[in-house]
């Protein structure tokens, strides 16, 4: 919050002017969009004066950022404002007015009303799937854990801000990051790489196995090849014996989908370098790649 710009939106809780920022900022930069919200609310306050005005008029306001099916729809919910006497306060209920899709409902019930919602945009995806490091995790899922409840609207708008200043699509400026020691991207060295573009088409899709060795309550973990710090479970290795299957998981790094199965496995020589038993009642303190992770939720769900 402290290095947030001062934008003029957010000198305000009026859930109306909320909204016509929101609206605006869609498609449309935000320098952009200062100075036709401060026009815009100059002449036409509140959502009974948008409703009363003439279409032509609201769309003379709104010449030259575009997109006006926009400012039609802005009109169509002023008037459905009007019929519901008020600015309704949840989220459901924004939803339903013209115009407001999932986000911007989340913006508006979050900044105005303080109500425990995400407001995901592109920003907001981008920063989230890169704080996760998982390039196939679930955005709403995420956003959601993410949250702070308390504090949502406040939430909300840093996480726009990080998207816009700091974690920008191309080269995002992690040593700047307030958040770069979470940032699940920064420690596999994949900010460059997530979120994944249109990777559904260039997915190359490969196998692997991860082998579940348990040994009197301790695991055998190996150090992640590709975070410090981080463990795995190993992959098959000389003087394994691979036993029953425990369960398969996708997962997606980069551009390849691995197809994980999980498998019991018994040792018959020595373990791999720089391989440790872990007690299996500690695994909740280890840091685990994702993969890991996903693989010791099928061991849970056994
Ligand atoms: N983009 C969309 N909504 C925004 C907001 N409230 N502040 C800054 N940028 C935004």
């Amino acid at each position: 919050m402290r290095e947030q710009r001062d934008l003029p939106w957010r000198r305000t809780r009026d859930p109306y002017a909320i909204w016509i920022s929101e609206i605006m900022l869609q498609q449309t930069r935000v320098a952009a969009v200062i100075p036709y919200y401060e026009r815009f609310l100059a002449r036409f306050p509140d959502y009974q004066a948008l409703a009363a005005a003439k279409e032509d008029d609201v769309l003379a306001m709104w010449a030259g950022l575009g997109y006006y099916s926009r400012a039609r729809n802005l009109q169509k919910a002023a008037r459905q404002l009007v019929e519901l006497g008020g600015f309704p306060r949840e989220h459901a209920a924004i939803r339903e007015l013209a115009g407001i899709g999932s986000y911007t409902a989340g913006a508006v019930a979050s900044i105005a009303f303080g109500l425990p919602h995400p407001a995901i945009d592109g920003n907001v995806r981008r920063v989230v799937i890169r704080l996760t490091g998982d390039a196939d995790a679930s955005i709403e899922v995420e956003a959601g854990a993410l949250l702070d409840r308390r504090n949502a609207g406040q939430h909300n708008q840093a996480l726009m801000e990080l998207g816009a200043m700091i974690c920008v699509p191309r080269d995002p400026h992690c040593g700047e990051c307030p958040v770069e020691k979470l940032c699940g991207a920064r420690q596999q060295g994949l900010e460059n790489e997530l979120p994944l573009v249109k990777a559904k088409a260039k997915l190359v899709r490969r196998e692997r196995t991860l082998a579940v060795v348990r040994r009197g309550g301790k695991i055998l973990l190996v150090p992640s090849p590709r975070v410090a710090g981080f463990w795995d479970l190993p992959e098959p290795f000389p003087g394994i014996h691979m036993g029953a299957g425990l369960g398969t998981f996708r997962h997606a790094i980069t551009t390849s989908q691995y197809v994980f199965e999980v498998r019991e496995a018994s040792l018959a020589g020595r373990i791999p370098k720089g391989a440790r038993w872990w007690d299996e009642a500690s695994l909740g303190q280890i840091p685990f790649g994702t993969a890991s992770k996903k693989a010791l939720r099928c061991l849970e769900t056994l």
